[in-house]
């Protein structure tokens, strides 16, 4: 059996890891694409050497553009190498450009699609990832979703065949590589925050978010994306002074840096599930949030740009994982193969 997998942002280097692993375990033939999207070294190649991810045997080197340019590239230069390669089927991770770019190359030439993290929402359509997972999620065959919530979330949009509910792949390989956050602490008593959604990247927005977070008595340690970066320098945007810039990192050193936190700002997806892993409390800088069952267990709160933020009430070990087991691959895997 030969299957293709698509991924090309940060995030998808992650959940491809563990998946890869059991798809070669199970003697399936993976031809790996990366779309490009995400091409600093930081940002991708890190991943791919940490995590023992096989070298993808295509890049189509799409980079940095509109989302209209990224898509159709994608779309575009993905759709020669699916008729070269007549994979059995095409695997689609989360809700990137990449995830959308794959989902239609793939399901326009009627080849099984396959989305893992599927049924996930904000039901905020202004967000360019809920464009993403709805239309990827709709043109699916198969769809493995990480809880039941997220299930349910597809059957009130009528999908209902083929929908499993697996647990989540990144619980997998946090699960693996656990023992290997124990960095030392580098930066004291601390807060660790990632920011870099587009509704954050404003750069009126940007400035009320530094403004709010200048009210925490507290050092914060910010790995800063790209593009976040780009914004603060373009539009000569100060930073508080308790907010403490570092390079982008590895996703072990990530979690090392987590695990050392007092606790953990964020508006990455991952990250808040990761907080809850890590037995930290996640404050989320956004409005709403697709992982609902992080909320549920009071170990995220959700704060609005004009919110007051404070330190949160920190409550450990009172939660459980709403997550799966850490064979959420391995599950994967076996229902593939019946394809
Ligand atoms: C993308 C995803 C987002 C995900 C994030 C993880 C979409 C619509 N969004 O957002 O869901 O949470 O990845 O990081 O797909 N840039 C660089 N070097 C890089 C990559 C990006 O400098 O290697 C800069 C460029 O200026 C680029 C900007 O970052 O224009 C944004 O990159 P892009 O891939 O469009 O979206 P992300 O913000 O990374």
């Amino acid at each position: 059996m030969k299957i293709i997998t698509i991924i090309g942002a940060r995030p998808q280097f992650i959940k491809a890891a563990p998946v890869s692993s059991a798809l070669k375990q199970q003697g399936i033939n993976e031809i790996i694409v990366n779309t490009g999207q995400h091409y600093d070294f930081n940002m991708s190649e890190i991943f791919i050497n940490e995590l023992d991810i096989p070298k993808p045997h295509y890049n189509l080197g799409v980079g940095s553009g509109s989302h209209a340019k990224q898509i159709s590239d994608i779309i575009c230069k993905l759709e020669e190498i699916l008729l070269t390669v007549k994979p059995h089927a095409a695997l689609v991770y989360g809700d990137t450009n990449s995830t959308l770019g794959g989902a239609i190359a793939v399901s326009k030439l009627d080849i099984p699609l396959i989305h893992i993290e599927a049924g996930l929402r904000s039901f905020n359509k202004a967000m360019p990832e809920e464009i993403n997972r709805v239309i990827t999620d709709h043109i699916s065959t198969m769809l493995f979703c990480p809880s039941n919530i997220s299930k349910n979330n597809l059957k009130q949009e009528r999908i209902e065949k083929n929908v499993f509910v697996v647990g989540d792949v990144m619980y997998d390989i946090f699960k693996k590589w656990e023992e290997r956050f124990n960095a030392k602490n580098k930066y004291g008593d601390y807060v660790l925050l990632t920011m870099h959604r587009a509704e954050n990247t404003v750069p009126e927005i940007l400035r009320r978010r530094l403004a709010q977070l200048s009210k925490l008595t507290l050092k914060i340690i910010c790995p800063i994306h790209p593009q976040t970066k780009k914004i603060l320098f373009q539009n000569e945007i100060t930073l508080p002074k308790n907010i403490q810039i570092i390079e982008p990192v590895g996703w072990i050193e990530l979690m090392g840096i987590g695990r050392n936190a007092r606790f953990i700002i964020t508006d990455s997806g991952g990250l808040q599930k990761e907080a809850l892993w890590l037995n930290k409390h996640c404050l989320t800088i956004r409005d709403q949030t697709e992982w609902v069952e992080t909320i549920q267990q009071h170990v995220n709160q959700l704060v609005k740009v004009d919110d007051n933020i404070s330190i949160p009430d920190i409550r450990k070990g009172d939660f459980s994982n709403p997550y799966g087991d850490g064979n959420a691959s391995e599950r994967i895997t076996n229902i593939i193969k019946t394809i």
